[in-house]
Order: C-alpha cells, then sequence, then structure tokens
C-alpha cells in the first residue's frame, strides 16, 4: 500500500479516516486521548503540505442514531487545544452544510466531521452513503488502525470511489511493528496471551500456534487450561465447552515443540470483589468455593523467566482481573517483566495497555497498539479490510 509521503496534498481536500474513539467520564470529559495523540504526526503533516483537512471518526457505537452523549464535540475540543488552532465541528458528517463547510476549507485549515456512525450507512457500509463521504475530499488517508477491521463505509467505502488514497503514519507504525513482530522476529519470540474468555482467543492461539516459539498464558481464560489438565478450579470463571479445545491446542503445541505455559499458583478469593478474603494457592490446589482473580508469585517468577531471554514478545490481554488493586499484581508484575527485556516488546487490545500506562512503563515498551478487536484480528492472522481497501482507489489501482 502507499503511504501518505507519496501523495501531494498541497491545496488538496484530505480526508483522513481516524480513531478518535476515546473514554469519556459520566460528565463527558475525555479520560484517555492517546489515540488522539496518535493521530497528530498525521494531522501535521497534511497540515505542512497545505493540505485542508477534514477528519472523520467514530464514537461509541450510537447505532445509526444522533445520541448526543456520542458527540465528537470533546474531541473538537481536545484537537483544538493539541493542534493549536481552531478545529471546527461540523454539525455533521454528511449533507449540504457539510458540503459547504468542506468547499470553503482553506489550506491549512481542519474540519472534523461528527460522529460517523450517527448514520447507519456507516456501519452497513452503504454505498450511497460512501459516495456523499467522498464527495467531500479528493485524498483519503486512513489513519484509523483500531478500526481497520472493519469494513465500514468509511473504512472501506471511500478508497474505490477517489483519485488517491494512502496509509498515514500510526497505520503505517501499527503494521511495520507488528510485521516485525510476527513475520520476520528475533527469536525466541515469545507470546502472552491473556484475558477473560477462550471463546474470544481462539483464532489468535491457533494463528500463534505456528508462529511462536512460547506461550504464556494468563487471565481467567488460563482456567479453561487449567481445568484441561484435570485441575479443581473452584467457583473461577470456565468455559467448560472448550475444555476439549483447550486440550487439543495443548497437544498440538506439544507436538509441534511450542512451550506452553500455564499458572503455577493463584491468588483466589470468595467473590469478586475490592475488598474480597484472598489467599495465592497452588494451581492444582483451589478450593471449593473460591475463584481464580490473578495469577500467583510464583507464576510471575516462572513468567518472568520464560521472558528473560526472548527476543521478541507480543502481548494481549491482562492476567487477571486487574482493575481491582487486589487482583492487578500479576499484571502489573508481567508488565515490569516484559518492560526489563531486551526484546522488541509489542503490546495490543484488550485493555492491556490501560495497565502498561498503570505500571508506568510506557517508555519502557517497543509499541503499544491502538487497536482492540484490530490487533486480536492481526494475530489471528487475517487481513484488515481498512488496509485492504487501500489498494482500490482509483477504482481499483
Ligand atoms: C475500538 O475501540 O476497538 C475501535 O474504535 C472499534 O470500535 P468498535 O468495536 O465499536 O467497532
Amino acid at each position: 500500500i502507499r503511504y501518505m509521503d507519496d501523495i501531494q496534498m498541497k491545496g488538496r481536500r484530505v480526508f483522513i479516516r481516524a480513531d478518535f474513539n476515546v473514554p469519556l467520564d459520566d460528565f463527558g470529559n475525555i479520560t484517555d486521548d492517546n489515540r488522539i495523540r496518535a493521530v497528530l504526526p498525521t494531522i501535521n503533516h497534511a497540515l505542512d503540505e497545505g493540505a485542508k483537512v477534514i477528519l472523520c471518526s467514530h464514537l461509541g457505537r450510537p447505532k445509526g442514531q444522533r445520541v448526543e452523549k456520542f458527540s465528537l464535540k470533546p474531541v473538537a475540543r481536545r484537537l483544538s487545544r493539541l493542534l493549536q488552532k481552531e478545529v471546527a465541528l461540523a454539525p455533521d458528517c454528511v449533507g449540504p452544510e457539510v458540503e459547504r463547510m468542506a468547499a470553503g476549507l482553506g489550506e491549512g485549515d481542519v474540519l472534523l466531521l461528527e460522529n460517523v456512525r450517527f448514520h447507519e450507512g456507516e456501519t452497513r457500509n452503504d454505498p450511497e452513503f460512501a459516495a456523499q463521504l467522498a464527495a467531500l475530499c479528493e485524498v483519503f488517508v486512513n489513519d484509523a488502525f483500531a478500526v481497520s477491521h472493519r469494513a465500514h463505509a468509511s473504512v472501506v467505502g471511500i478508497p474505490p470511489l477517489v483519485k488517491d488514497c494512502a496509509g498515514g503514519h500510526l497505520l503505517r507504525a501499527e503494521l511495520t511493528y507488528f510485521h516485525r513482530a510476527m513475520e520476520d522476529p528475533a527469536r525466541p519470540l515469545v507470546a502472552i496471551v491473556g484475558g477473560a474468555k477462550v471463546s474470544s482467543k481462539l483464532g489468535a492461539l491457533e494463528n500463534l500456534l505456528a508462529r511462536v516459539d512460547k506461550i504464556v498464558i494468563g487471565g481467567a481464560m488460563a482456567n479453561t487450561f487449567l481445568m484441561a489438565r484435570g485441575y479443581p478450579v473452584g467457583r473461577s470463571l470456565v468455559e467448560p465447552d472448550l475444555v476439549e479445545t483447550a486440550r487439543k491446542i495443548l497437544d498440538r503445541a506439544r507436538s509441534n515443540g511450542i512451550r506452553i505455559y500455564l499458572p503455577v499458583d493463584c491468588v483466589v478469593a470468595d467473590r469478586m470483589e475490592p475488598n474480597a478474603e484472598t489467599k495465592i494457592v497452588p494451581a492444582k490446589e483451589v478450593p471449593d468455593g473460591w475463584m481464580i482473580l490473578d495469577i500467583g508469585p510464583a507464576t510471575v517468577a516462572l513468567f518472568r523467566e520464560v521472558l528473560h531471554n526472548a527476543r521478541t514478545i507480543v502481548w494481549n490481554g491482562p492476567m487477571g482481573a486487574f482493575e481491582m488493586d487486589a487482583f492487578s499484581r500479576g499484571t502489573l508484575a508481567m508488565v515490569r517483566a516484559v518492560a526489563d527485556s531486551y526484546a522488541l516488546t509489542i503490546i495490543g487490545g484488550g485493555d492491556t495497555d490501560v495497565a502498561v500506562h498503570k505500571a508506568g512503563e510506557v517508555d519502557n515498551i517497543s509499541y503499544i497498539s491502538t487497536g482492540g478487536g484490530a490487533f486480536l484480528a492481526l494475530l489471528e492472522g487475517k487481513e484488515l479490510p481498512g488496509i485492504k481497501a487501500l489498494e482500490t482507489c482509483g477504482g481499483g489501482g
């Protein structure tokens, strides 16, 4: 695919699809603006080139309705501050008023379109809706890695309708790091997979089994694997339907010569609450009525050892219910272990980035992906529709 450096932008209306799907508190304040900051190099590049910039994003899942709490107003304000220039918010993303505003842009101006998911044409990838968006611009730039796994109008519908399209700087960084880690990695390559459910990670595990040297499994999804080994898991979250699948994954790993590491001890609690009673027990001896909510210290030591000589580490998903302090130690210790390693380290998806920020180790990780579902889709070995679409601009050239 082409990247934006190869595209002439001066005086042209450049439509940048970004992912400004940021978390907001109950008062509509942005609680984490990383996804906005991550697109600044692309916006500044277009502005420096003398483009007329049109920004587009979704926020939340308003399901084709105009829902005020999903307005991009707070994003417009934050962007103005970060770019140190006025960012006008259009009243909508299509329609005569928006067309007038887009046509009136001067070089170096920035217009932010209102939430593209206020129209159901977006998620349905309605061709007419895509054509209305495409009519606003001459150049399309995809810098929305985090939504590139969705075949939505503003992601895949616009490129075939415009003459020039390209990936932005964030998109390039995401793909470059991911490929470095997974296509031609320095070995050993170790994957750390966590999170609540095996079911949502099956595709990733299958793909990883064909690529990595070792897999470390934590989080509630490890419980199903412990069950597959015949251990008692008390009242822990498990997916009984997947015990057989988990057993097959363990067998396949063994016959492929890939080591899978599971927790050897766990933090168990009598309930999943911040002030629950907790204790540390061997993974083989989880008592009746208790639930596993974090990995224990012996597991941290074991996992640390596994990471010690790794040269590439890819991590998705926390090691426990880390949103509660009582069950965050395992995940935070793993962040530190990853940060201390000499490996190329890539972290993405499922709140794993939140843990890195919480541990204060952001600067010691090679790359933190802005993608959740998109990062997982890459781990599954899937081609992202938004990336593929960049080959279709000008009707296929
Ligand atoms: C994300 O937060 O992962 C992306 O913005 C995509 O959002 P979605 O899952 O609502 O499509």
